[in-house]
């Protein structure tokens, strides 16, 4: 389990987060929504290690984490999952990680190729990731955090550049992940889009939760930013 305790960020003078607190259950599949400018993609990159943890604490197992602790046990992908493809081919980026941990060359071979079939990207190997559709590169960018075997994996708002086809397809992927064990956490503004792979919501107002709980209570209640989905109204 994943502990987060009083965290509090400022971007200079700007509150980002104010003294959020929540657990995260290994296992679960959990959102992330709120307004815009309300810390949801602010939370996720402290919980990956990519912003420090100026106030507050962090726990795995009754242990406190360091920002460097994080970046080994959670894997984020990005928004724009442009901005963390490297490789100059499909394959050559899933195994651009694999290389920096110093994997045997064999064994990774193996572990590129188990990931490039299990993400339905194999047809694309020699592609040049900027040749991809939307759909294709998102899946790519979540393949290629997925192969370093996260424990805990972040995505940040994975299904709004995509059409409804490719959603599908990486809500599939993302439920495969999460019933093979691994934890995620999404935020989104397309709560529709998640009601069938999630139970559990987190709400964000201003930095601050006001609402942790499952998705069915969350719909009870009228939050004015969130749009509730066409079945409940
Ligand atoms: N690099 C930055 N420098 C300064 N302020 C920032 C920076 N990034 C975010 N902020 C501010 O921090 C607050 C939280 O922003 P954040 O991006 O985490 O919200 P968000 O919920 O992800 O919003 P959105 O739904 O638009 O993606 C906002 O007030 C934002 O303007
Ligand atoms: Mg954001």
């Amino acid at each position: 389990m994943l502990e987060i305790i009083d965290l509090t960020f400022y971007y200079g003078n700007i509150k980002a987060l104010d003294r959020v607190t929540f657990k995260i259950k290994d296992g679960s599949f959990v959102l992330i929504v709120g307004a815009n400018a309300s810390g949801k993609t602010t939370l996720l990159k402290i919980l990956c290690g990519l912003l420090p943890i100026q106030k507050g604490k962090i726990m795995f197992d009754k242990k406190e984490l360091s920002q460097n602790d994080l970046r080994y046990l959670c894997g984020y992908v990005f928004h724009n999952p442009l901005n963390q493809i490297v490789g100059t081919t499909v394959e050559e980026d899933i195994a651009f990680g694999l290389e920096n941990i110093g994997m045997e060359r064999n064994r990774m071979i193996k572990e590129v190729e188990k990931t490039l079939k299990s993400f339905g990207l194999y047809e694309l190997k020699e592609k040049d990731p900027a040749t991809l559709s939307a759909g294709q590169l998102q899946k790519l960018a979540t393949a290629s955090v997925t192969v370093l075997k996260p424990k805990y994996l972040f995505l940040d708002e994975p299904t709004s550049m995509l059409d409804e086809q490719d959603s599908k397809q990486i809500k599939q992927c993302l439920k495969d992940l999460n019933d093979s064990g691994i934890t995620i956490l999404v935020s989104t503004h397309d709560l529709e889009q998640f009601l069938d792979t999630s139970n559990w919501i987190i709400h964000l107002n201003n930095g601050k939760i006001d609402f942790e709980g499952e998705i069915k209570e969350f719909l009870e209640k009228d939050f004015p930013d969130v749009e509730r989905p066409g079945c409940f109204n």
